[in-house]
């Protein structure tokens, strides 16, 4: 037995987000997202895969939900579909949409599983991106914050976890700088800085809004953080880091903690003219979400290691691997500030992000120190190909090895002064992966399905067994 546990009240989790899971994109008077559209471009995702049909979550909920419940699941992270609310975004309600996350968050009400609700999990109304260009445009923000108001009324007695913003760092940098989500803008920088700042002020409207709607209630967004380790002691390298997390860590989580941007980021986002612009009352609205945030919500999957970076050196643009094979991911970086080598002493996944569990005590003593903010672990787990064997089992120890090494570092976080409130593992059942199709599954529950179809029936895999023993046990079962 280990030594280590978990306090009883933890919340034992796992996440998904209704584009990779629910399917039924045009059902019930749902409207019309982003992602429906994007993914008919052709070679935009892989192998053409899109969530038109995802694992039928949307037709097979109870089903799922009754797993959860067989696991022993404390907590279900998952996101609302805000086109199937609103189809054209905002406007007149949608009520089968809101029926339907009603009677998810029923289910889960049913089994005493504590519903975690993220407002923004990528799939904006495509309405609002043909109007006035999504979240390019200032008007988002009071579209989204009625959007989540509606959602905060109509839930207010039954879910008192919220997440704003599942990854803006992510969605905004794939969107405008690689061209790898939706709206595929490439190499837009300043377009890319005042996007975010339009999506910070979403999120800090929608957090002061949700304090006088549920003043109980838990409410914070997930940032994706990978934290960094400079190559060596040379001081140019030491620079970089501080440079790169300034640039790529502390632009947003200093604005959900503090409500300001780094100065020094700032200073050479100005120097560059790309710098988002920034009124006083802005400032202040910003700073008063900043004291409100209850947790900060981490996605952990990798750290990274950072280089300087000469002015002739590597860009953000690289190839990126897709199709899970090991190595075929090229370095990036900004080319007069840093760039991110491998990391020697760590393993990659096949699809090349860096195994690091220790990286995740790393995170949450960075967040405690730096913000002194409870801290969920919105997501965390292992993209892999998994088999199913003739009698329909799935030996996925390698899964099993990855979170039992993280759940055993964030136990020491705890043991160490981090105050965390919950893990998520990502995911539940396996689900389509954004941009690497069905192959890359990340779920304790098998689905049938690949890039062309399948059964969708569902089969617990040995790591469904293994959580539901670290659950039972509130992670005793762990050994070093
Ligand atoms: C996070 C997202 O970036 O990582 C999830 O919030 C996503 O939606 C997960 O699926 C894993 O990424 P990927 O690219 O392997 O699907």
């Amino acid at each position: 037995m280990g030594t280590l546990k978990m306090p009883e009240n933890f919340l034992w989790g796992s996440a998904s987000a209704a584009y990779q899971i629910e399917g039924a994109y045009d059902e019930d008077g749902k409207g019309l997202s982003n992602w429906d559209e994007f993914v008919r471009i052709p070679g935009k995702t892989f192998k053409e895969t899109t969530g038109d049909v995802a694992v039928d979550h949307y037709h097979r909920y109870q089903e799922d939900i009754a797993l959860m419940a067989e696991m022993g699941l404390k907590t279900y992270r998952f996101s609302i579909s805000w086109p199937r609310i609103f189809p054209a975004g905002k406007g007149e309600v949608n009520q089968a949409g809101v029926d339907f996350y009603e009677k998810v968050i029923d289910e889960c009400l049913k089994y005493g599983i504590e519903p975690m609700v993220t407002l923004y999990h990528w799939d904006l109304p495509l309405a609002l991106q043909e109007e006035y260009g999504g979240w390019e445009s200032p008007r988002i923000i009071d579209d989204f914050v009625r959007y989540a108001t509606f959602l905060f009324n109509h839930f207010k007695d039954k879910v008192t976890y919220w997440i704003t913003l599942n990854e803006q760092n992510i969605f905004t940098n794939q969107g405008w700088v690689t061209a790898t989500h939706p709206p595929g803008k490439f190499n837009d920088e300043k377009t890319f800085y005042q996007v975010n700042h339009h999506a910070f002020l979403a999120h800090a409207k929608t957090v002061l809004a949700f304090k006088n709607i549920i003043p109980e209630g838990k409410i914070g967004a997930s940032f994706a953080y990978g934290p960094s380790y400079a190559l060596d002691c040379d001081p140019i390298n030491a620079m970089a880091k501080v440079d790169y997390d300034n640039l790529r860590n502390f632009w947003w989580l200093d604005m959900y903690g503090y409500g300001r941007y780094p100065k020094n980021a700032y200073r050479y986002l100005e120097k560059k003219g790309v710098a988002p612009e920034i009124s006083e009352e802005e400032s202040t609205i910003l700073e008063e979400a900043a004291k409100k945030i209850d947790f900060m919500g981490v996605n952990y999957y990798q750290t990274s290691v950072v280089e300087y970076n000469p002015i002739n050196g590597v860009t953000p643009f690289g190839e990126v691997n897709t199709t899970g094979k090991k190595g075929s991911e090229q370095v990036t970086g900004e080319p007069g500030v840093y760039k991110n080598p491998k990391n020697p002493y760590l393993k990659t996944t096949d699809w090349d992000w860096t195994i690091d569990p220790m990286g995740l005590r790393y995170a949450c003593k960075e967040i405690t120190s730096r913000y002194q903010l409870p801290i969920i672990i919105s997501e965390n787990g292992l993209g892999a190909f998994d088999t199913k064997t003739e009698d329909n089992k799935i030996h996925d120890d390698y899964r099993i090895a990855y979170l039992k090494a993280h759940i055993y570092e964030l136990m020491k976080a705890v043991d160490e002064g981090c105050d965390v409130w919950g893990y998520c593992t990502w995911s539940f059942t396996d689900l389509l992966s954004w941009l690497n199709g069905y192959q890359k599954r990340y779920g304790f529950v098998y689905v049938d399905r690949d890039e062309i179809g399948g059964s969708l029936d569902r089969f617990k895999k040995d790591s469904f067994y293994w959580y539901q023993e670290v659950i039972r046990t509130s992670g005793e079962s762990i050994e070093e």
